[in-house]
């Protein structure tokens, strides 16, 4: 069945892609990896939690989320991540995907918990954790794809979270810092590519303002389901905290591994695009406040020293100060940015919440939505807080680039999922043209915004399988694999898979 699926599939393949090329107008006719830079990289993400099991095998330490997902009621249909993709046993069949792919790179981070089982250095180096690693990294590296590693993707290992408050304590900046210098010592001889953290912005608000991902917290004002938080101050906090381990960890690159390993670092942040709901100067202006409280937050500091001033304006004494020594630290920390982008909202300015009511999420004084009297900005997309709005990453990869002087960029991460459908058939469920036209059109816009002047040197698909999509659990499928998880998580490729290979072809 496998197989004569395998061929239908090629040739619903051939159609489809024969439609696509009809749809472009004639100058893309031939839009393919060739119409991008020769230096620039194609690839596909992945993260330890959401890809590995083995949540408690080969001498690895829990993690906030191995304990968050354990929790009935936190996580939908109360998934979790303890088996996931198993590519911890895995990882040839599935290297050998991406290379059948024509992958230039694959993204995937390094679960702290499984280097250090207890957070800490002094708890011991866990050396099979050590081994699974370079194992996935020669593998990476055998089959010609180029390893680009995230240090830290939300898995705070427990014991520290238990211990001092995981990145609400400063104390966490020197276990981090030692975690990523183990990281460059064990790998850095063969990766070339680091990001310090995943999306710290998701962290800070999922984790402490909303309370829905893993640790969990909120104000009781937000909801009564959190572990009882601050929404007005812990977000903030644990952002302090992140940039300043990011720019230690950076500091100690550049100071003993970079000029022998010749690699470079860097940060991924994720930011929609916003697009002001009227054309009234409140509502331009609350654009520019929703870009400061969700991208300039992090690159402000990063690229000036300093947070965004609408920030430092509007949170008084909630958002923290860096030290002058801190500021020389963490600004210039980079050598590329990162960017995720998902989506564009529309952006209504609104009063300051009642003093009472603060949290991260009302502090910039925008309501963001896809919706403007009921016309979406783009296709609604079956994860409903997604609409399909391509020009968007151009816009966000231009505002980024005039903005923050012209860096490196990287698109580490953009995508569009389906459904979890039990009752479909496989062949019905492979079939995703829809994923096709989202990237490829994505892509045109990533190219727009190099011949524009950005200085984009890569793109990687969210994701590589379908895999534990955090609070939706499995339900999101957003892989270019399909991953059958009623019949021992046997791999599928979806037609997008064929496309990108074709795509990518030298
Ligand atoms: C980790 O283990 C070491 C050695 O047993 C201990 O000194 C340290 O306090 C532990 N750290 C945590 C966070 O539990
Ligand atoms: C804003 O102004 C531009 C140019 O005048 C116009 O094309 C656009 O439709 C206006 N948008 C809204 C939401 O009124
Ligand atoms: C924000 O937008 C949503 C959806 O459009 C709407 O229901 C809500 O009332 C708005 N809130 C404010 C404060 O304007
Ligand atoms: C799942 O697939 C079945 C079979 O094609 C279809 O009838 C049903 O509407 C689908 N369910 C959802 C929620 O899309
Ligand atoms: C997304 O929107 C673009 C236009 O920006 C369109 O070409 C493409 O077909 C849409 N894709 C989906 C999956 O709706």
């Amino acid at each position: 069945m496998g197989a004569r699926t395998g061929m239908a599939a090629k040739r619903l393949l051939s159609a489809v892609l024969l439609v696509a090329a009809l749809a472009c107008d004639g100058t893309h006719a031939k839009f393919s990896r060739h119409s991008f830079p020769k230096d620039f990289i194609f690839g596909t993400g992945s993260a330890a939690y959401q890809y590995e099991g083995a949540y408690k095998e080969g001498g690895k330490g829990l993690s906030i989320w191995d304990k968050f997902t354990h929790i009935p009621g936190k996580i939908l249909n109360n998934d979790n991540g303890d088996v996931a993709l198993d590519m911890y046993h895995r990882y040839k069949g599935d290297v050998q995907l991406l290379k059948d792919m024509n992958m230039d790179s694959f993204r995937f981070s390094i679960a702290w918990s499984r280097i250090l089982p207890n957070g800490s250095l002094s708890g011991g180096i866990n050396k099979e954790g050590v081994a699974f690693y370079n194992n996935l990294i020669n593998e990476v590296i055998a089959k010609g794809l180029r390893p680009f590693v995230t240090i830290f993707h939300w898995d705070t290992p427990l014991a520290l979270e238990e211990k001092y408050g995981g990145f609400l304590s400063e104390n966490i900046i020197k276990d981090y810092v030692d975690f990523a210098e183990v990281c460059f010592m064990e790998f850095g001889d063969r990766v070339m590519d680091w990001t310090t953290f995943n999306e710290p912005w998701t962290y800070a608000e999922r984790g402490y303002s909303a309370g829905a991902f893993a640790p969990g917290r909120c104000s009781p004002h937000v909801s009564t389901s959190c572990f009882p938080g601050d929404s007005a101050r812990e977000p903030y906090v644990v952002t302090h905290h992140i940039l300043l381990a990011h720019a230690q960890a950076v500091a100690l690159y550049r100071a003993r591994y970079q000029k022998a390993q010749r690699g470079q670092i860097g940060v991924t942040v994720v930011s929609h695009w916003f697009v002001p709901a009227t054309n009234s100067s409140a509502d331009r202006t609350a654009v520019r406040r929703s870009l400061d409280f969700m991208l300039g937050w992090f690159l402000d500091p990063i690229v000036h020293g300093a947070y965004p001033g609408t920030m430092a304006g509007y949170l008084g004494a909630r958002l923290p100060r860096f030290t002058p020594e801190q500021a020389r630290l963490v600004r210039g920390s980079y050598d590329f940015i990162g960017v995720n982008y998902y989506t564009t909202y529309f952006t209504t300015a609104v009063p300051p919440a009642n003093k009472l009511r603060q949290s991260y999420d009302t502090d910039a004084r925008a309501n963001t939505s896809g919706f403007r009297n009921g016309v979406p900005i783009g296709k609604p997309e079956f994860v409903s807080v997604s609409f399909n709005y391509s020009a968007g990453l151009r816009e966000l990869l231009l505002y980024t680039s005039r903005r923050y002087g012209n860096p490196v960029l990287y698109v580490t991460e953009n995508g569009i999922a389906e459904g979890n459908n039990a009752t479909l058939p496989l062949a019905e469920a492979l079939k995703d043209g829809h994923r096709i036209e989202f990237h490829a059109k994505h892509l045109q816009f990533v190219n727009h915004a190099i011949r524009d002047g950005a200085n984009v040197k890569g793109y990687f698909m969210w994701t590589f399988m379908d895999c534990f999509e955090w609070g939706d659990g499995y339900l999101d499928r957003f892989g270019l694999i399909f991953i059958d998880r009623l019949n021992g998580l046997k791999r599928y490729r979806k037609e997008s898979s064929y496309w990108i290979e074709n795509f990518l072809k030298r």
